[in-house]
Order: C-alpha cells, then structure tokens, then sequence
C-alpha cells in the first residue's frame, strides 16, 4: 500500500491547476447508462473513484471506456445486467448513482444497498422513498436494493431533507418517466447543475437545476452527448488552504470562484489574502491567521468536505475556533491523527473546538477517508519534520496525483511505495 511523505516548513509558491470535480464526473458517468449512444466527458479526473465507476458500468454491460487525458467516452449499447454488486459498491458508494438511470433505462435495478462508512451512517433511505413516489416497486433483500417499475410516471416530491446524489437520481430517473416530475427541497449542489446540463444535451427537460425545485418532463429516449466537467471545487479550496498554511505565493488555475463563495469569504474573514480573477483564485502571503467558526453546510454553505482541510488550518490561528460539522455524524476522524501532530482538539458531538497556535511535528498517521487524507497533508506541510501518511488510497480516490502537483509548488511531498 502507498504512503505519503511529507516535510514541513516549505512556503508553496507557483501554480496549480484544479482537475475536473471527482463529484460531478461520477453522476455524469452513470447518466451514460440512460443512452445507448456514447457520452464524452472532457475534462474527467484521472482519479481511482473514477475507474471504480468504469467498472461498475462494465458490469452493466458497457464497452470498454476509451480514455484520452480528460477526455472519457462511455457507451452502454446494450444492459447486459442491471446489477451493482456489493464488492465494487462497499468501495465506492456513489455507486448507488446508477439506481435512478437504470430504473430509467431497462425498468430494473439490484443495487447493493451501500452500509455505513467512515463518516457516519449514510442511509439512501430518501434515495428509495422518492423512486417508489415515480411508481417504481423497491425491496430491500439480503442486502440489495431490489427496484422495478417498467415505466416510471411523473410526481411531486418534497425531499424531507437535502441529498446530493438523492437529487441526482430522482433527477435523471425522471428524464424517461411518464409526465412531470416536480422535485422539491432538492440539493444545490454545482454539481447537481452539472449534470442537468449534461442531461440537457443528451434531450432531457429539465428545469431549476441550482435552486431548490427542479421540474423534469419526461422523454421517450435521450442520445449521446459531449460535455466538459465542472473544476473540482474541493480540490480548488484544498489547494487555497494547502497555499494558506504555509503563508504561501500560488495562483490556484482553472477553478470557477463563484462555487467557492462561501469558502472564499471564511477564509478572508480568518486572514487569508487572495485576489479572484477569471478562473483564477490568487493566494497572497499576509500576517498570521486569525480563529474563526465555521458550521458546514448544503451549498451555498461552507462544504463538508473541505471542513477537515479548514480544521488543519484552525491549528495555526491565534486563538480558538468552534466547527461546527453538522452534514455528518462521525467526520472527525482525522482529529485522532492531527492530535498525533501535537493539534489541540476538543469534541463534543457535531462540535470540535481547535485550539490555535499550535506547533505541529511530523509524526506517522493514517487516512481515515479521502478528505482527511487531504487534511493530513495540509498539516504536513506546516509540521516540523516528516509526516507519513498511510493508505494513501484514499486521496487517490479524488485528488488526481496531489503529490506531484504539490511538488510543482516547492513542497517537499513524495509517494513512497
Ligand atoms: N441522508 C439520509 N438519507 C438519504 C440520503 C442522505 O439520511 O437517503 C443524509 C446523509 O446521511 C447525510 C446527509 O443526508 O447526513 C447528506 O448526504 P448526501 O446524500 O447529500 O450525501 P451524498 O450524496 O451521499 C455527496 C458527496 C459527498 C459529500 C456529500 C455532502 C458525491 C458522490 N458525494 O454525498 O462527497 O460529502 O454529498 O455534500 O457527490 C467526498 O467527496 O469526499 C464526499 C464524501
């Protein structure tokens, strides 16, 4: 298994290009089970949640991907097997977004039902309550999720709360169903945008993709289509926050600010200097950091997902900060290992009190989970001395080689093998 190395103490400087967003490209990938004609995706991350999701389509009856860089060309000429198995989906639980195209397509699915992970339980139950409102039948047996409905009719459906790939789904199952669909207290997600656009091409109706109802009109077939993805926005703010810690010089490419709003005005609220331009977030040495709370939230919210990367940084503010992580019940894992650093933290519940300054030192940790996997590194980078960060497979699952791209920065980062 690969680790990552990591020694302290080297201002980044330089810059780094953002990749395609791992969670747009893993929807826009199971759309490609609704078309027998082939869907192009430029600008798709080279990352492992990615060949995971080629081989769950595979599965399915896919032609053998062809990938060129960024550029992925999907085609499913045919449903050999309308089937997700437990072992590809216990490792990656957006397999669960090929329900919905499935059910659409060929008015069948057995979908292994995903079980908890390392962030908490992470039920779909709202995933099945919704495709059972579109008439399809569902079962739960010996662990599947057993789903048929030949011909899916529109409906309304009030979300009870906000689910990422539940919206996406219900989105993309409603594109072949009878009628209309009105979705409400949907997710916002960018990436949920993505995807309609994508749908969109390939001849869907879709309406309000990015505000809370999305109304889709069913059609009799949809075709190919090519479409660029959407930059990573976590890895863009990732990156902000690795440039941050170290007081850094780096100009984060090829991002789209506007879905970095609420991550972009913490982070000045904290001291963090940056300068947006077109695709551009410039990160600017300035004085120290300053504390500051932070609750997560659906998007527009600060992302759960960059809360570890956030917390990292919290450890070298001057005073105390209050996070809030209220999308999961368990994302906190990585404090164990930043403790091993020498971070002062406090939990209680949903609550972790970080306790800045603290000098960190280098010490062995291991990944928990992707995120925290990037939260090690950006303590890394700031840590006196060496970090090893072990099962590195974790980051590989959404960060598309991070330790070469860090590299190109001035950090001192290896992947030892
Ligand atoms: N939830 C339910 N029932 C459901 C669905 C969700 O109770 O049927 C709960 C979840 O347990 C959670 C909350 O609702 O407490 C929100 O979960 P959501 O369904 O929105 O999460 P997701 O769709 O499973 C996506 C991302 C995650 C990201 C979350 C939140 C993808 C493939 N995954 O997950 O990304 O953290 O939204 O923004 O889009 C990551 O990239 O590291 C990652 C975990």
């Amino acid at each position: 298994m690969d680790k990552i190395r990591v020694r302290g103490g080297r201002r980044l400087s330089g810059v780094l290009q953002v990749s395609g967003a791992k969670n747009a490209v893993l929807p826009a990938m199971a759309a490609a089970l609704l078309t027998p004609e082939p869907v192009i995706l430029e600008n798709s991350p080279q990352v492992r949640d990615v060949a995971t999701m080629i081989r769950v389509l595979q599965r399915m009856g896919a032609a053998p991907a062809r990938r060129d860089g960024a550029r992925l060309e999907l085609s499913v000429p045919a449903i050999t097997s309308a089937e997700a198995p437990y072992d590809l989906v216990k490792t990656m639980r957006a397999s669960v977004l090929v329900l919905g195209p499935l059910l659409a397509r060929c008015g069948a699915a057995r979908v292994s039902l995903p079980g908890g992970c390392a962030i908490g339980e992470r039920p779909v139950n709202l995933h099945i309550e919704a495709l059972r409102r579109l008439g399809a039948r569902i079962e739960v047996e010996h662990g599947y999720i057993v789903a048929e409905g030949p011909r899916l009719t529109g409906a309304e459906i009030a979300f009870e709360s906000k689910t990422v790939t539940g919206t996406e789904n219900l989105m993309m199952a409603a594109t072949r169903a009878r009628g209309r669909t009105v979705l409400r207290n949907v997710a916002q997600e960018p990436e949920i945008e993505d995807l309609a656009e994508l749908l969109t091409k390939m001849g869907a109706r879709i309406e309000g993709a990015g505000s809370d109802t999305i109304v889709v009109d069913g059609v009799e077939a949809l075709h190919g289509a090519e479409h660029t993805v959407i930059p990573d926005r976590i890895e863009a703010g990732t990156f902000i926050m690795a440039a941050a810690i170290t007081r850094g010089d780096v100009r984060v490419e090829r991002c789209r600010p506007e879905h970095l709003a609420a991550v972009l005005e913490k982070l000045r609220s904290v001291g963090v200097r940056m300068e947006v331009g077109q695709g551009t977030v410039q990160v600017m040495p300035d004085g120290p950091l300053s504390p500051g709370n932070l609750v997560t939230l659906p998007f527009p919210g600060f992302p759960t997902d960059l809360q570890a990367q956030y917390l990292a940084m919290a450890t070298q503010a001057q005073g105390n900060s209050l996070i809030t992580e209220s999308i999961f019940e368990n994302r906190f894992m990585h404090v164990g290992e930043l403790r091993r650093m020498g971070a002062r933290v406090d939990i209680d519940g949903h609550f972790a009190v970080v306790h800045g300054p603290t000098p960190l030192t280098g010490a062995q940790v291991m990944a928990t989970d992707l995120r925290a996997s990037a939260c090690l590194i950006v303590a890394g980078l700031v840590a006196e001395g060496e970090t090893v960060i072990d099962r590195a497979y974790h980051i590989d699952r959404g960060y598309e080689r991070i330790e070469e791209k860090l590299q190109k920065v001035g950090a001192d980062i290896e992947r030892i093998h």
